[in-house]
């Protein structure tokens, strides 16, 4: 018989349950569907196995005998075709593992690596926020491996035995402050983790900046309870009016709102309040716990701006909702008395390190420019995202008096 162009390969004695099947499957994905694979062998039965396999398989089997010995001639069926598909996009510009995902994740490729190949029949998950732009940010990537190099040891990280010595009212203005920080970072954990186990596997970037972020904030609860409770204090107050300006968070409508309120308005807030406890604290474990607490505030502040901005740049009408947002958090919280004035109280105490009236009169003042600088922040977040001058300076005063 004339030598034939078919692609051959030879598989010896090697048996097909002894790993010659490996070496078929790979020859024969090589070839369209339609084209042929012809196959040589010695070991006991191989024609028997191999026989069985394509039938398994759908690929159309023959034999023939050339120079007196069988010889396959497999050709490559249809139904391998529609038994794989790609988690990725299939768009021109997108896919790949480190490309910029799908407009939409869909369901069937559940939790399978992005740029992976699927094979059909795999379960289907249903994650709520499986569309790009309810989600995404273009610097998501860049934002994770910052925070995976920014992880820090509370057990290290501070001088836990530091020596100082504050005036019992100082120190209970301390614990007060801490308390009030505690059940906002309890929030700032829970709001993104509640979004967290929504997001499609897909937008991966953003499943693993949100679980450092959770991180970061498991962090902060615990190095404020641990400085709380330092001089063997119990937490102090917690108030109606702060837990009800959370709560509103709970209550956001969607990602991009609750992203919106915790992250541009309430931890863009708190980055001014923590650079004013690095500033003002009257002992150093507190100006350590601001410092290092404030460089990932200033992280998870970044995501929900890139976010917002993402978001706005595919749906400019998007902005609608954010300041119809900012206005229904105002009224819900219009009869609540927003910040407690012990938190206020304590702030001043704080800032001023000791009771006289001069040095309350400087700890005073500190906290007005601390709610100054506040609203400019948010103005100027506002203003990024597109509201104009007046209408940013509207909707930074209707923020909860809480901060957060
Ligand atoms: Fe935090
Ligand atoms: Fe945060």
């Amino acid at each position: 018989m004339a030598p034939s162009s078919t692609p051959t390969i030879d598989i010896e004695s090697l048996g097909l349950d002894q790993g010659a099947l490996l070496l078929i499957r790979r020859a024969l994905a090589e070839r369209p569907v339609g084209g042929e694979l012809q196959v040589r062998g010695r070991s006991p039965d191989w024609e028997m196995h191999l026989q069985a396999w394509c039938r398994s398989q759908g690929h159309p089997l023959r034999f023939e005998t050339v120079d007196g010995l069988p010889q396959a001639r497999i050709t490559r069926g249809p139904h391998a075709e529609g038994r794989w598909r790609d988690a990725q996009a299939t768009g021109t510009a997108l896919g790949g593992i480190n490309g910029t995902p799908a407009d939409d994740a869909e369901a069937s490729w559940g939790l399978a690596a992005r740029g992976a190949t699927v094979e059909a029949g795999s379960p289907g998950f249903f994650f709520a926020l499986h569309r790009r732009h309810e989600l995404w940010a273009a610097t998501a990537g860049d934002l994770y491996r910052q925070a995976a190099a920014a992880q820090w040891d509370p057990a290290t990280a501070i001088e836990w035995g530091a020596e100082f010595s504050l005036a019992p009212a100082i120190e209970a203005a301390v614990v007060q402050v801490m308390t009030y920080l505690i059940e906002n970072e309890n929030a700032a954990l829970l709001v993104p983790a509640r979004h967290l186990g929504q997001i499609h596997p897909h937008y991966r970037e953003v499943l693993q900046l949100l679980a450092l972020q959770c991180a970061d904030e498991a962090r902060h609860v615990e190095v404020f309870t641990r400085r709380a409770t330092l001089r063997g204090h119990e937490p102090a107050l917690s108030t109606a009016g702060g837990q009800a300006s959370l709560r509103t968070l709970f209550d956001a409508p969607d990602f991009s709102v609750a992203t919106f309120l915790l992250a541009v308005l309430g931890e863009g807030s708190f980055v001014n309040l923590l650079n004013f406890l690095q500033a003002n604290a009257p002992d150093p474990v507190t100006r350590q716990i601001a410092r290092l607490t404030a460089r990932d505030e200033a992280r998870h502040v970044a995501f929900g701006m890139a976010h917002l901005e993402y978001r706005l740049s595919v749906q400019p009408d998007y902005q609608s909702k954010l300041r119809n947002a900012i206005e229904v958090r105002y009224d819900a919280l219009a009869s609540t008395a927003g910040l407690n004035e012990e938190v206020f109280d304590a702030l001043v105490l704080l800032a001023a390190g000791e009771l006289s009236p001069n040095a309350i009169a400087r700890g005073h003042a500190a906290v007005q420019q601390l709610q100054r600088d506040m609203a400019a922040g948010r103005r100027a977040r506002l203003a990024r995202l597109g509201f104009d001058r007046d209408e940013a300076e509207r909707l930074s005063a209707l923020h909860t008096r809480n901060f957060m």
